[in-house]
């Protein structure tokens, strides 16, 4: 499987972000956040293959907020695949991998962590929800996430954005998150506490 995507390797000792839009967006949407973060990274920015509308996602969904989550259990495989085979052909350390969606994008990277130990050395996720809520997860003991979240978002509940939260705890995940109170949008305020936050982590 192959998506349409956008790579540019990073400098040596700096972690190669995958980057993962949200619903209606492109590759292009969250470039300029990584180089905000750091840029010195490597990016692999894709774009999802799934068309709600003329809108690119990264999984089915059955209304809003409501995922077929058959489609996201087959889309995060084929998604992980294409990161190893991406790592492969660009010659990246698949090892040093942090995830960063937004919405519909950091849903499919919270996904991941169900299924896979290793795939991520950490994952910003803004404005996620819970994909699975019985399932738990697979990730290893102490991933560092940093979660954005809207305490009015209409769109990511903040309860469900909560039991994420949860979810990672209960695996011994080390969850960093920054609430804050303008909706669905992303905010400066949390770029920079995501900013903040890979600083203390990753240099
Ligand atoms: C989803 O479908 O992943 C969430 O509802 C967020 C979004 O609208 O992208």
């Amino acid at each position: 499987m192959n998506y349409e995507h956008i790579y540019k390797p990073g400098e040596p000792g700096h972690p190669t972000f995958l980057v993962l839009h949200g619903t209606g967006g492109t590759e292009k949407d969250l470039v300029p956040l990584v180089n905000y973060i750091d840029s010195k990274a490597g990016i692999l920015s894709v774009r999802g293959d799934v068309l709600e509308n003329g809108m690119n996602r990264f999984f089915r969904r059955l209304a809003e907020g409501i995922f077929d989550k058959e489609d996201l259990e087959k889309r995060t495989h084929t998604l992980y695949d294409f990161l190893q085979s991406a790592s492969e052909n660009y010659k990246f350390d698949k090892t040093n991998v942090i995830a960063l969606g937004y919405s519909n994008g950091a849903n499919i990277a919270a996904s991941m962590l169900y299924f896979y130990e290793d795939a991520f050395k950490g994952a910003i996720l803004h404005h996620p929800m819970t994909p699975f809520e019985e399932r738990e997860m697979k990730t290893s003991d102490a991933l560092p996430v940093f979660i954005g979240a809207g305490n009015n978002d209409p769109i990511c509940p903040p309860e469900n954005t909560r039991l994420l939260i949860s979810q990672l705890e209960n695996v011994g995940s080390n969850v960093t998150t920054e609430w804050g109170n303008a909706g669905h949008s992303l905010t400066q305020n949390e770029l920079d506490a995501a900013k903040n936050w890979y600083n203390k982590q990753f240099s």
